[in-house]
């Protein structure tokens, strides 16, 4: 058989290719192997969450086909946390439950764009954000957010990169992989650039859970023309520590549901009940439960500030919060992949090299905290310091 090229042209998902270096390693508990690599949280899930599924996979109901929007108990949780969280205005019939952020943001774009439309892409992306452009023939439009701005998109650069083509402007906050949280008042900008535009602000807040603040992230739900602009996607693989159920949620108007829906019809057709079960009863049990990771979150930021800040690793932070670090290695002129190989083979830390988050990204490492604790970030700097010297 032929394969398609143009799928064949997508680059390679980095967080396996990466883990595939320490594959059939093993590591002693004195040296254990320092994973920062997947953003995933190395917790289990609330025990109370585990029991109620345990009970939930009793009824006969979990086994059928959820409804193609999701289940009405999962897009009323997920409208009223929103409402509370950010305040203004979500009803249920502006929330569609999918099987994970991911899926979100694949379909969002299936609605939105033809083959040859243009997305506005900051850079460092999210990888898998411009794999599935690619994927679909969507040329993604890259504005290069700089550590001189703060990791942060320039109005004027996204401005400028709006053409006839352009269908959607694409906002990864807190950010991944640079884990920089954007204030709301740039949050305000570029939905008013797209809505000016007539264009989608598509906002990945996969993140929003683990920011230093419960202020709300941005004011978007308090306008009352929010949804012919926003195309706001969640995750509850992270808060809720259940990345392996798939569920997540687009939350915009019910006309680009409709469109959506018609796409998730072929794919999942709902997104798995269990998962809309499990986020449910997050939504509604575990605020406490997910206040105390976020809080833990921040402590382990604030751990490898310190620590970077008070040891000389030779890598410099760029930016540091919410799940992620952007670090600059002090190789000049290696490229991202070669250190990031040798820090897994020679100092048993394993991090995603800069060029996976695109062009230019080449000095640059991400180190994602979900599966280190703030105890382990004195380990996370000696094995960098290690790295540095033995150059
Ligand atoms: C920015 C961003 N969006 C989406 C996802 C995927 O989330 P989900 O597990 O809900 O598909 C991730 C996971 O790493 C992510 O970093």
């Amino acid at each position: 058989m032929r394969l398609s090229p143009v799928v064949a042209s997508v680059f390679e998902p980095p967080v396996a290719e990466v883990k595939e270096w320490v594959a059939g390693r093993t590591f002693s508990s004195d040296r254990p192997l320092v994973d920062v690599s997947q953003a995933v949280p190395g917790y289990p899930a609330a025990e109370e969450l585990r029991s109620h599924l345990a009970a939930v996979v009793q009824l006969p109901s979990t086994g059928t086909y959820a409804p193609a929007l999701g289940l009405s108990s999962t897009r009323a949780a997920t409208a009223a946390h929103l409402t509370g969280a950010y305040g203004g205005r979500v009803d249920v019939e502006q929330v569609m439950i999918t099987a994970g952020c991911n899926q979100a943001y694949c379909l969002a774009i299936g609605a939105l764009c033809e083959p040859g439309d243009d997305v506005v892409l900051p850079i460092p992306y999210y990888f898998n954000h411009q794999m599935w452009l690619d994927a679909n023939g969507v040329r993604a439009v890259h504005v290069v957010c700089e550590p001189s701005g703060g990791m942060q998109p320039s109005i004027a650069a996204i401005e400028r990169a709006i053409g006839p083509r352009t269908r959607a402007i694409v906002l990864v906050t807190p950010n991944n992989p640079c884990g920089v949280v954007y204030p709301p008042s740039l949050i305000a900008r570029v939905y008013e650039l797209a809505r000016a535009a007539d264009i989608a602000l598509v906002l990945d807040e996969t993140y929003k859970d683990f920011r230093a603040t419960t202020a709300p992230a941005h004011d978007l739900f308090t306008r009352a023309d929010w949804p012919s602009t926003l195309v706001q996607l969640l995750s509850f693989s992270k808060v809720f520590s259940l990345a392996g159920y798939r569920c997540g949620a687009i939350v915009s108007s019910p006309a680009l549901l409709h469109e959506v829906v018609k796409l998730a019809d072929c794919e999942t057709i709902g997104a798995p009940r269990i998962a809309q079960e499990a986020a449910t009863f997050g939504l509604e049990h575990l605020g406490p439960w997910a206040e105390a990771r976020r809080v833990e979150m921040v402590e382990r930021v604030d751990a490898f500030h310190h620590v970077m800040e008070s040891s000389h690793t030779g890598f410099r932070v760029v930016a540091a919060a919410a799940y992620f670090a952007w670090v600059r290695h002090p190789f000049g002129g290696v490229a991202a992949r070669d250190v990031a190989r040798r820090l897994a083979d020679d100092h048993d830390l394993l991090a995603i090299p800069g060029e996976c988050f695109g062009p230019l990204q080449d000095p640059y490492l991400r180190l994602a905290f979900g599966n280190v604790a703030t105890s382990d970030m004195p380990m996370v700097a000696s094995r960098l310091a290690a790295a540095a010297e033995a150059i």
